[in-house]
């Protein structure tokens, strides 16, 4: 049986991960830091909150990893664990430095102090691509991140490549476009739209506000990408690798999507901050823009090629992007229908 150590197993690609990984008959242990209220909605949703093990882990302390490593040698480490918010970067950059930057060192840092043979993976993003210098972008376009996130994942990746080179350790960087599913934070966009969307209908809200309505992503499944992580430990070298769906969909047309799946039809009317969509059957508008959700500096658009994954990996995305939508808004329409949305 072999043994996985997954950080930020609380969070959305956790929980999925930390499913597939029991599945593949894996001793799964878990970091979660110390909070005042437990906070394992996700893995309770997936029916696997009792199966881990679970330890004390913030990415603040060099401690944490070397007594996990002591402890359960580990055969796989899945750093997923992050300040993983753009948005919050901005307001919180130099936090977002050391968990998202120096955090990573210090794993990378214990596993060449002890000598751990384990494999590591770093949870490296799209958000790197930035403001992008390849219409399409691949493990060779070269990066130019926009916000204080995107520059502490940068290090980060940066950090892994070199101590794959320096210090001989397997360590693998999977530069992952945007991935949603019904277990996303409420503050991301795609999981705001069909949680407020399907409040409206349930009339627990009155209003989907949102800032830019043309950013454009390469939105996939998150149970998919989990399995490409797994395949990169998996593979004989260590490496770098794109995971990503290859199709682009813009925050508009995410919405319009999710409003279809949800029974409104929306007409859009206006434009720039005074863009509207109004619902035709009741000609109430349910969507506004608010220029509170604008980033300093904008990610405009986002689409990868994941041919590389493909070719050494065997890995390939399986859901679309109009599967990944409806899923999500008919998740949340069950849950706000019951009264029951916990995370
Ligand atoms: P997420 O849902 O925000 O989960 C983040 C996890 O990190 C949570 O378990 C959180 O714990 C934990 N965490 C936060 N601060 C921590 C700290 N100081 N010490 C220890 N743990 C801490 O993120 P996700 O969407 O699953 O993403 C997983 C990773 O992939 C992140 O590193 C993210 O940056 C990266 N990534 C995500 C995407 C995407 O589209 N989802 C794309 C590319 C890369 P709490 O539950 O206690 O908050
Ligand atoms: N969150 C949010 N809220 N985003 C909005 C809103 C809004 O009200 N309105 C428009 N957007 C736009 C953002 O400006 C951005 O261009 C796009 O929607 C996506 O925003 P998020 O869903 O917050 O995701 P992200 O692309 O910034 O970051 C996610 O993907 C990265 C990979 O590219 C996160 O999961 C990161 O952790 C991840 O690395």
């Amino acid at each position: 049986m072999k043994t996985a150590f997954i950080t930020g197993i609380t969070g959305q690609d956790g929980a999925y991960l930390a499913k597939f990984l029991l599945e593949k008959g894996y001793a799964v242990h878990g970091g979660v830091r110390r909070t005042a209220s437990m906070n394992r909605g996700r893995l309770a949703e997936l029916g696997i909150e009792n199966e881990i093990q679970y330890h004390d882990f913030d990415l603040l302390e060099l401690s944490n990893i070397v007594s996990v490593i002591d402890e359960i040698k580990p055969d796989e480490i899945y750093n997923l664990a992050a300040q993983s918010f753009v948005a919050a970067s901005f307001r919180q950059p130099l936090l977002t430095s050391e968990l998202d930057a120096l955090g990573v060192l210090r794993i990378l840092e214990a596993l060449r102090m002890t000598g751990s043979q384990a494999r590591f993976y770093q949870a490296s993003t799209s958000e790197m691509f930035g403001k992008i210098q390849d219409q399409i972008q691949s493990e060779m376009t070269p990066l130019y991140p926009r916000s204080p996130y995107g520059v502490a994942k940068l290090f980060a990746h940066w950090i892994t490549v070199n101590y794959r080179e320096a210090h001989n350790i397997f360590a693998a960087s999977g530069i992952l476009f945007n991935h949603e599913s019904p277990l996303r934070g409420q503050e991301f966009v795609t999981r705001k739209i069909t949680l407020t969307l399907a409040k409206i209908k349930h009339r627990n809200a009155n209003i989907l506000e949102l800032g830019n309505l043309n950013a454009a992503r390469d939105w996939g499944f998150a149970g998919d990408f989990v399995q490409g992580m797994w395949k990169m430990l998996q593979h004989k070298v260590a490496d770098t690798y794109v995971l990503a769906t290859g199709r682009t969909n813009s925050v508009r047309d995410f919405v319009t999507h999710a409003a279809d799946a949800l029974g409104f039809r929306l007409a859009w009317e206006g434009d720039g901050v005074n863009e509207t969509a109004r619902d035709r059957s009741t000609n109430r508008i349910v969507v506004r823009v608010n220029p509170a959700f604008f980033r300093a500096s904008e990610v405009d658009t986002l689409i990868g090629c994941p041919a590389k994954a493909e070719r050494d990996l065997d890995w390939k995305p399986k859901a679309t992007f109009e599967e990944l939508v409806e899923g999500m808004a008919s998740a949340d329409n069950d849950r706000v229908s019951r009264g029951c949305v916990l995370f």
